[in-house]
């Protein structure tokens, strides 16, 4: 996915910086030359040894290694790169790029460079929320720098919070996503996918027959065009698609809290086969048969309704959003009604009538409504018409 490509990777001094090997490895792995540069702080935490090793390139540590210097100034340097790559990026480095000052290797590579920026900020939730570091990123994203992550959740200093760094596979993601080319390049699109699980106890649960088949093809198809694709998987039995951000989920819930914090978007396709229902009583310890024959009784109720919260969103809303209908009767009929009542802009219906061997198989039949009608396609293979619908989307997102 990235042959060819010139990746120059400052490592910032963070805890972080032990998961920058796992990611030289992966970027060379899909065929891209990793120059690495690494800040005095990032060799606290990796050496210059093993980064030079793994990347199969020397290491730049120092503005003023004449050395370096003779053989490739640091401005040639800065600019030989098809992306530069910030990963970690502390609230430090982020400060002196949102200030402009250039007084290390780092620090100058990134204000001579004119090639696009990626930075992968990693540091403790406090600083990530101070309001310094919050002007700061309001100042990167307005010229145009871009962050993947940090992500909620335990850090190595023992709070909890948003600032850790996105993972190793994550950042491949939005690195590839940049380096695309196609005409969703620059666009990020959501993809629900899968069943959900909604738990009748810590041992059981109740889901459905979709195989996230259909919603997984669309995610790569999309990644194919250029997009950064969110992907919000339920428990599905196809494995989600390289080259894409995979956000993993069990309940209805979860994939709406998943949904709202992957957003904004460009545009957002909900493929994903959510239970209408969830166990209202849930039991918190495994239940027992009591040996007298009685017999739980389950009560339920409404999950959100994904599709229709992110339809009737206000401000915010994706420009395309997209359901899905899977019928077993009337499917035009259902499929119109259904696409007035959520409020999306296109609904993608089938026919998954026992007979037609589609919920689970390898084809699909889908006609597509959207404000001018109805269309119907042939039957095929699930890739190709998530290959049609990608290009339907790139079109509607006038990048066709
Ligand atoms: O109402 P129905 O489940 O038939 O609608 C199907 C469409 O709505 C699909 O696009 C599905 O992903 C979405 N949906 C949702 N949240 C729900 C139920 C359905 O996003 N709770």
């Amino acid at each position: 996915m990235l042959a060819g490509k010139r990746i120059l990777l400052i490592i910032g001094g963070g805890i972080a910086a032990i998961k920058v090997p796992e990611l030289i490895r992966s970027l060379r792995g899909q065929g891209a030359a990793v120059t690495p540069i690494l800040t005095a702080g990032g060799a606290q935490f990796v050496t210059p040894l093993s980064i030079a090793a793994l990347a199969g390139h020397p290491v730049h540590t120092d503005l003023f290694d004449l050395t370096t210097e003779a053989e490739m100034g640091h401005i040639q340097l800065s600019r030989s790169a098809d992306l530069v790559v910030v990963a970690p990026a502390t609230a430090d480095l982020m400060a002196k790029m949102a200030g402009g000052i250039a007084n290390d290797l780092a620090s100058t590579l990134l204000l001579a460079t004119d090639t696009p920026v990626l930075i992968a900020p990693a540091m403790n939730v406090r600083m990530w929320e101070h309001a310094a570091t919050r002007r700061n990123r309001a100042t990167l994203a307005a010229d145009g720098i871009r962050f993947v992550g940090p992500n909620a959740g335990e850090m190595a200093c023992g709070e909890f919070g948003e600032g850790r760094m996105a993972e190793p596979a994550e950042i491949v993601a939005a690195i590839a996503a940049m380096l695309a080319d196609g005409p969703l390049k620059g666009r990020h699109v959501l993809v629900t996918s899968g069943p959900t699980q909604e738990p009748i106890d810590p041992v059981r649960y109740i889901a459905n027959r979709s195989s996230g088949a259909q919603g997984t093809a669309l995610a790569a198809a999309l990644r194919d065009l250029g997009a950064r694709v969110s992907f919000v998987t339920g428990p599905a039995s196809v494995p989600p698609p390289e080259g894409v951000t995979v956000i993993r989920v069990e309940t209805a819930r979860e994939m709406l809290a998943a949904v709202e914090a992957a957003l904004p978007a460009d545009a957002a396709v909900f493929a994903a086969a959510v239970a209408d229902w969830r166990v209202a009583n849930a039991a918190g310890q495994k239940m027992k048969k009591d040996g007298k024959g009685s017999l739980p009784a389950l009560e339920f109720a409404e999950n959100p309704d994904i599709l229709a919260r992110v339809s009737q969103m206000g401000a915010g809303r994706p420009g395309l959003v997209v359901g899905f209908a899977a019928e077993t009767h009337e499917v035009e009929r259902h499929a119109t009604e259904k696409r007035a009542r959520k409020g999306c802009d296109w609904i993608v219906a089938n026919d998954v009538s026992p007979g037609t061997g589609i919920m689970g198989g390898s084809e699909n039949a889908v006609t597509i409504i959207d404000a001018a009608g109805a269309e119907a396609w042939p039957r095929m293979g699930k890739a190709e018409v998530a290959r049609r619908l990608a290009a339907r989307i790139a079109g509607a997102l006038g990048a066709g």
